[in-house]
């Protein structure tokens, strides 16, 4: 399109689950489709940016006109950010797994004898959003975008997010009962930042991320 607002910018996307090992054959993961992601990816190109698409496993093409890095775990997933950076903008809409197995087996789980199932030691992942939010003000991204998705109080959770995350905006969406939001085509959203909320009318994954791609250019453009 004519709108290329964000030409000389350069943009950061998370998108997809992660995929942690518990030993060679078998991991943790969520069911994370990766759209919403991989369409603000494709909407910041479609304005001119220059975007690094970061992905967990998902079955989507790679958005043209976007340099997309593949990657399985959350370790891998912040390191790819990181050198990604310099950036102007981050959007972290990855599920990333919380956890991750303190050590994965070597080899393949074995069911012994007496079939005693095993114990998996679980450690926490580096949380990316709230890393690449707290990146000294020379290196961070001047607009840090991450999701929530909640199920109930959303905009109070969603405020307690921002603090906690560090981050400029929460996109939250309302999950559960009711809601398509994990894998389908819809999303219902609110942009929360520290002292607004704005409710978008439910739209197509792609419609919500040019219109947040549009809302990012506007607050690049004066700031
Ligand atoms: O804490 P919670 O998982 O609800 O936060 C969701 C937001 O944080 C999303 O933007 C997600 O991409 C990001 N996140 C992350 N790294 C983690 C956990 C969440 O970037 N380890």
């Amino acid at each position: 399109p004519a709108d290329q607002r964000l030409r000389g910018r350069r943009a950061i996307v998370t998108s997809g689950p992660t995929r942690e090992p518990l030993d060679p054959v078998r991991f943790l993961s969520n069911q994370s489709s990766g759209r919403q992601g991989h369409a603000i990816a494709a909407a910041l190109a479609e304005l001119g940016a220059a975007v690094t698409l970061v992905t967990g496993p998902v079955t989507l093409a790679d958005p043209p006109g976007v340099d997309t890095r593949h990657v399985e775990t959350a370790e891998e997933m912040l390191a790819a950010c990181r050198a990604a950076l310099p950036a102007d903008i981050a959007v972290c809409a990855a599920a990333v797994s919380d956890w991750r197995a303190a050590a994965p087996a070597p080899g393949k789980l074995k069911k012994d004898a007496d079939a005693t199932p095993p114990r998996l030691e679980l450690v926490a992942n580096p949380d990316i959003l709230a890393t690449l939010a707290g990146l000294p003000a020379d290196r961070r991204p001047a607009l840090v975008v991450g999701f929530a998705a909640e199920t109930d109080h959303l905009l109070e959770h969603a405020r307690a997010k921002l603090a906690r995350k560090g981050c400029d905006w929460i996109i939250a969406n309302q999950v559960g009962p009711g809601t398509d939001t994990f894998g389908g085509p819809d999303n219902t959203v609110h942009l929360i930042d520290a002292a607004d909320m704005e409710s978008w009318p439910t739209a197509a994954k792609t419609e919500i991320a040019r219109r947040l791609a549009r809302r990012i250019a506007d607050h690049l453009e004066t700031r």
